[in-house]
């Protein structure tokens, strides 16, 4: 069947489409708009509340409230509720990387079950609501058992991308003072067994773990402290496998989850468990239009935001089937990603840019081999999809049949906040589309007025705030402050995102007007990078800015001054790139480092990325007056043989 058809330069639904879609009327937009609140509360009685709500919305600039005095539990509503009509049906997938081991599958009472029995393990350890619970793990089905888990009793979870190395492990857990770690032996990737407990016991090091729950995974050696280390089947076989939901708050913690921003210190994003059920829920119930077959492949790491909402809490509280796999896509073949599709039946593939190009350059147009005959609707989310990615994913992966969702949001957004609605559309390339039902998204100059079509300027958001938004940066309010009200004031949050609309109100995404770069789609602080390299005995000062990138969208670039004695060599390059790798992760080496004698600083001292940013692109310098050092930029062209 046919979704979506061509019409002046625009993609539209097909009557087809529009027939099956949940929202398929214009309507609800002007509907949402007149009064959000209700919008959003009409919503929020989809979900299973143990106690409904007094007031529906509390703002005090910039705090907010959503369902106040609502008790519900998010675990509850992913399970539970559907013991009733979908006890036997999948709800998890799990696609181990080894060809030669069996994927795995669990309903939704075997998850159900499998949950209860951590819950009740990790209670028996100890661990109260309120209590922070490390998950450094890969992707395997214990990692969603465990943040459910963890959500059961109200403990508050804070997933760490298993690819971080122990520093940024450590970093993690100290600010967020876990007292429990659940990690695993190790993992595969690539054909290589990954020693996931080394990183562990080194990244819990100065930290307040008393615990570390260990999933046998890779069946690896390991090293073991019998004081710390309980293994995490021992641990829950003979427990219960019922265990009653903790009755929380809307507004208590659910998770914390640390992203990258513009100082060198990673924020730990605060959610809350009313708020944060209704938009994950909503926003994957509509945008993705999840029917009762529907096998979504939501390709994030649980490890970044995308994880939580999309591959774990949405398509379960929707009672649909989600995937997941191990391993790398093009692993151990460059089609393994296409494979899983046809394999698995996947109908919803829900990915970032920089695999939509790597599929693209890949030998031979794998993609036309394959037929994906089950796929009906295909997503995006992280960076921009430009145009001529988004045509060659809408063609040869979704053979012109499945409409293309490219959703905007971000960590502190909790869900999607701007995107077309696949029963409604327009589907425009290059654009993400509309701001969801609910959301009053607006770009605006510095000055704050409101941009005309077609001029660039800051994307915000305005009140009511959507319930997902973030509540807070985990103890530290005056960066929270900072960093998203202080731009335009209280009332309005700060995206950090440039963008304008089309004439139809459609948004295109620029992209970050801030120090954060996205790597392959990963989000990363040049401050923290800097951090890494400065620490090398070597370094004076350092400044990393993110270049284009043809297939990993950006890659940062690093600029490096060095103390007297210290020689530049192939070697100290090398071990300057170690350093970042080891301090954060792989994902986050540069791919080339500049060594100069000066960076160009403004009088107070700041150092100007975005002069250096210019001089690579070869752009106008524009205005240098600001400069303390302007000498220094002629000196880096010379460097640079330009
Ligand atoms: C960028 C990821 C263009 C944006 C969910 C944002 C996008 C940052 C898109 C947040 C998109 C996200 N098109 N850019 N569809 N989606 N971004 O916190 O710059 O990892 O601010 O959340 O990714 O990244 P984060």
């Amino acid at each position: 069947m046919k979704f979506v058809e061509k019409r002046n330069g625009l993609y539209f639904p097909t009557k087809e489409m529009k027939k099956i879609a949940l929202i398929s009327n214009k309507k609800i937009y002007k509907e949402a708009r007149e009064n959000p609140i209700k919008f959003w509360e009409e919503q929020a009685r989809q979900i299973v509340w143990f106690k409904p709500w007094e007031k529906v919305y509390l703002e005090e600039p910039p705090y907010f409230r959503w369902f106040v005095g609502g008790k519900l539990n998010i675990s509850y509503n992913c399970l539970d509720r559907h013991l009733k009509d979908k006890k036997d049906k999948i709800a998890l997938i799990w696609e181990p990387e080894p060809l030669e081991e069996k994927p795995r599958a669990f309903t939704y009472y075997e998850l159900y079950k499998q949950v209860n029995k951590l819950a009740n393990a990790l209670k028996k350890l100890g661990i109260k609501k309120g209590d922070v619970v490390g998950i450094y793990l890969p992707m395997i089905p214990e990692t969603l058992i465990s943040m459910l888990a963890c959500a059961r009793i109200g403990a508050v979870h804070t997933v760490i991308f298993s690819a971080f190395s122990p520093e940024a492990l450590r970093t993690r857990l100290q600010v967020s003072e876990a007292k429990f770690l659940i990690t695993a032996d190790g993992y595969y990737r690539r054909g290589k067994i990954i020693n996931l407990k080394q990183n562990a016991d080194e990244g819990i090091k100065e930290t307040k773990v008393e615990k570390v729950i260990v999933v046998k995974r890779a069946g690896n050696e390991i090293s073991w402290n019998n004081e710390k280390d309980v293994w995490y089947e021992d641990l829950t076989k003979n427990e219960s496998d019922e265990c009653k939901p903790e009755e929380m708050d809307s507004e208590d913690l659910l998770f914390i989850l640390f992203t990258s921003g513009t100082s060198g210190t990673p924020k730990g994003i605060l959610h809350t468990c009313g708020g944060y059920t209704v938009q994950a829920y909503l926003t994957g119930k509509w945008i993705f239009d999840f029917h009762e077959k529907d096998v979504l492949w939501c390709t994030s790491d649980f490890g970044w935001i995308t994880g939580h909402s999309y591959t774990c809490y949405s398509p379960l509280l929707n009672g649909i089937t989600t995937l997941i796999f191990e391993g790398a896509p093009d692993y151990p073949t460059p089609d393994r990603w296409a494979q899983i599709i046809e394999k698995h039946k996947v109908t919803i593939f829900y990915t970032a840019p920089t695999a939509i190009r790597m599929f693209e350059r890949m030998n031979g147009n794998i993609a036309k081999k394959y037929e994906f005959k089950t796929l009906r609707l295909l997503g995006s989310v992280g960076e921009v999809l430009d145009e001529a990615s988004w045509l060659w994913y809408f063609k040869n992966v979704g053979k012109e049949r499945c409409p293309i969702v490219d959703t905007w949001w971000q960590t502190e957004t909790g869900g999607i906040l701007i995107s077309s609605l696949p029963g409604i559309g327009p589907f425009k390339p290059g654009f993400v589309g509309l701001p969801f039902p609910g959301v009053k998204a607006e770009i605006l100059d510095e000055e704050g007025k409101k941009c005309e079509k077609g001029k660039q300027g800051n994307l915000v958001v305005l009140p009511p705030f959507p319930p997902g938004l973030l509540r807070g940066i985990y103890k530290d309010e005056k960066k929270y402050l900072e960093t998203y009200w202080s731009k335009y004031g209280n009332k309005i949050y700060f995206t950090s995102d440039a963008a304008f609309k089309d004439e139809n109100g459609l948004i295109r995404i620029v992209g970050r007007v801030d120090d954060v770069i996205k790597v392959a789609g990963h989000r990363l602080s040049t401050g923290e990078i800097e951090n890494a390299l400065n620490s090398h005995e070597g370094v004076v000062e350092s400044a990393v800015v993110g270049v284009p990138d043809e297939i990993k969208g950006e890659v940062p670039l690093a600029f490096v001054t060095l103390k007297p004695g210290f020689l530049v060599s192939e070697k100290l390059e090398e071990e300057l790139k170690e350093i970042v790798s080891k301090k954060i992760s792989p994902i986050a080496k540069p791919a080339k480092i500049i060594f100069i004698e000066d960076l160009p600083k403004t009088r107070s001292g700041k150092i100007m990325r975005r002069v250096l940013k210019k001089i690579l692109l070869k752009e106008e310098l524009g205005d240098l007056t600001t400069l303390a050092n302007p000498e220094s930029i002629e000196k880096i062209k010379k460097v640079l043989g330009l």
